[in-house]
């Protein structure tokens, strides 16, 4: 087993401190060498400790802002505010993560073969806790799309299960006559699921039906649509918990509610929310659920989490099917050699998330962030933010509880083509190193700009300033008016230290 000590260590007489990156590389854990040699044994007990090999830091957390910035590999050249796209590890969770890769090259079999699987399931359990779900009924996928794709490809048996599972239960006999074959989808879902849903609906025989949605739009009016939309032709309907582009939380507990209420199966695409919202499979009982942890979580890169109902288990593969016995958790446990210690990182993304003060103090400063650093490009650009219509919630304007801690910003160029919005959305990378999406949506272009615990108000007001110079000003006009060179990332695959960055 590997050597673990007891966390949290805390100390109450540590002053709150900042500390640059040089010092926490001697301070905190990325210094302590790995422990070696590494354990061959076989692990007997899984704890939760056997995924915590290191002390948490022995001070407090800087305040958030630009002060978190060293504790995690970003560059400090960089603006970065797209955290929603990629995420970005901390280095103490990347610190762990490297102690199971060396431990994977140290002894690859007693890894796998004696540790692997109760490593997993330690994870596996911390992940359940997360959503509030019984670890029997997760599975380990490599992200949210794959986790989505094993879905519709078990699509015909599900589909042939529900239809066996309705006539068992001798629901409405006349509606069983008309075959479910239409899936039913956002516009505004992610392109890469509707993509993969229209792919299987082609080589499957199942219809797609989409339900256009253009932003500001209520949950009341919203929820109307679908109710419109839906019959007992239905099998399986596609939400999201936030949608990515806009971004905005959607009412997907009532989506799910609704639609279950007509015998239609509901997947929910969790991919942006944990980290974000909080996530609760036993409260909403979606049929299938897929999130991720890389993304807001803090995890290593990628985690996938795929829940099923029990109910339909049976009937849910991976997309490369592979050993097993035909039972749910086997034949997700192994997917050939690929790396698994991703995994294995949840647990001390969680810690690392209670060390900076935990799920409630991460989510009310990058959704604050988020309101008050749209408004303020809002006003620099003379644009607006996407609200909600008539929301319930928090914040002076209703409509804010709509934003969860990504913001959508209009953009004050609505006559640009596609290309050009492209090279800008570029050029502020190679520019400034400054990171948002750019996107159309209702005739209009936007940007998404993510809030993290890493990001401040001046994060917010310095993208502003450099999109009005880029977006408006006559030399830029000109320049962008011109074939712009095919200029990639200077930094895309290098792992590099911000010292290092400093030195380029
Ligand atoms: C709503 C939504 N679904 C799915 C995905 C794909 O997630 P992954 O990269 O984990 O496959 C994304 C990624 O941005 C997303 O925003």
């Amino acid at each position: 087993m590997p050597k673990t000590t007891d966390l949290p260590v805390k100390d109450d007489d540590i002053e709150n401190q900042t500390l640059t990156s040089e010092e926490i590389e001697k301070e905190s854990p990325q210094g302590e060498s790995l422990p070696a040699p590494h354990p061959v044994g076989q692990s007997s007990e899984p704890t939760v400790s056997a995924c915590l090999p290191f002390k948490l830091p022995n001070y407090p957390p800087p305040p958030f802002g630009k002060a978190l910035r060293p504790h995690f590999f970003l560059s400090s050249t960089s603006t970065p505010l797209n955290h929603g796209s990629f995420g970005s590890i901390p280095r103490f969770v990347e610190q762990t993560h490297a102690h199971f890769r060396a431990w994977v090259e140290a002894s690859p079999d007693s890894f796998i073969s004696l540790n692997l699987r109760n490593l997993s399931e330690t994870a596996l359990e911390c992940a359940g806790e997360l959503v509030n779900a019984d670890p029997k009924n997760l599975v380990f996928v490599h992200n949210v799309t794959s986790g989505v794709n094993c879905v519709l490809r078990s699509l015909r048996q599900l589909a042939e299960a529900h239809a066996r599972r309705a006539e068992k239960y001798e629901l409405n006999k006349l509606k069983l006559l008309k075959k479910r074959n239409k899936i039913l989808i956002l516009s505004i879902n992610h392109e890469g699921v509707k993509q993969a849903i229209k792919y299987i609906a082609k080589i499957d025989n199942f219809e797609v039906r989409e339900i256009p949605l253009t932003y500001p739009i209520s949950d009341s009016a919203l929820i109307s649509r679908v109710r419109a939309a839906i019959d007992d032709t239905v099998l399986l309907a596609n939400f999201e918990i936030i949608s990515t582009l806009p971004s905005v939380i959607l009412p997907y507990e009532r989506l799910i509610r609704l639609c279950q209420g007509h015998g239609i199966m509901v997947m929910i695409d969790a991919a942006h929310a944990l980290g974000q919202v909080p996530v609760n499979i036993r409260n909403c009982s979606p049929d299938f659920l897929v999130c991720n942890t890389h993304k807001w979580f803090f995890s290593a890169r990628p985690v996938g989490i795929l829940y099923v109902d029990p109910k339909w288990q049976q009937y849910v593969h991976p997309t490369i099917p592979t050993y097993g016995t035909g039972n749910f958790k086997d034949e997700f446990s192994w997917m050939g050699t690929v790396d698994y210690t991703t995994y294995l990182t949840i647990p001390v993304a969680r810690e690392w998330r209670r060390w900076l003060g935990g799920e409630e103090v991460i989510r009310q400063h990058n959704h604050k962030l988020a309101v008050e650093g749209g408004r303020r490009i809002a006003e620099m650009l003379g644009t607006e933010v996407l609200l909600g219509l008539g929301r319930t919630g928090t914040g002076a304007d209703h409509g804010e509880a709509l934003i969860p801690a990504m913001v959508n910003v209009r953009l004050p160029t609505q006559e640009r083509s596609e290309e050009y919005m492209k090279r800008f959305q570029k050029e502020l990378i190679i520019r400034h190193q400054a990171s948002v999406t750019v996107f159309k949506h209702g005739g209009r272009w936007w940007i998404r700009v993510s809030a993290q615990v890493y990001n401040d108000i001046e994060d917010f007001e310095q993208l502003g300033q450099w999109i009005l110079e880029m977006l408006t000003s006559e030399d830029e006009k000109d320049k962008y008016a011109t074939e712009l060179p095919d200029l990639d990332l200077p930094f895309s695959t290098t792992l590099l230290t911000p010292e290092i960055l400093s030195k380029l």
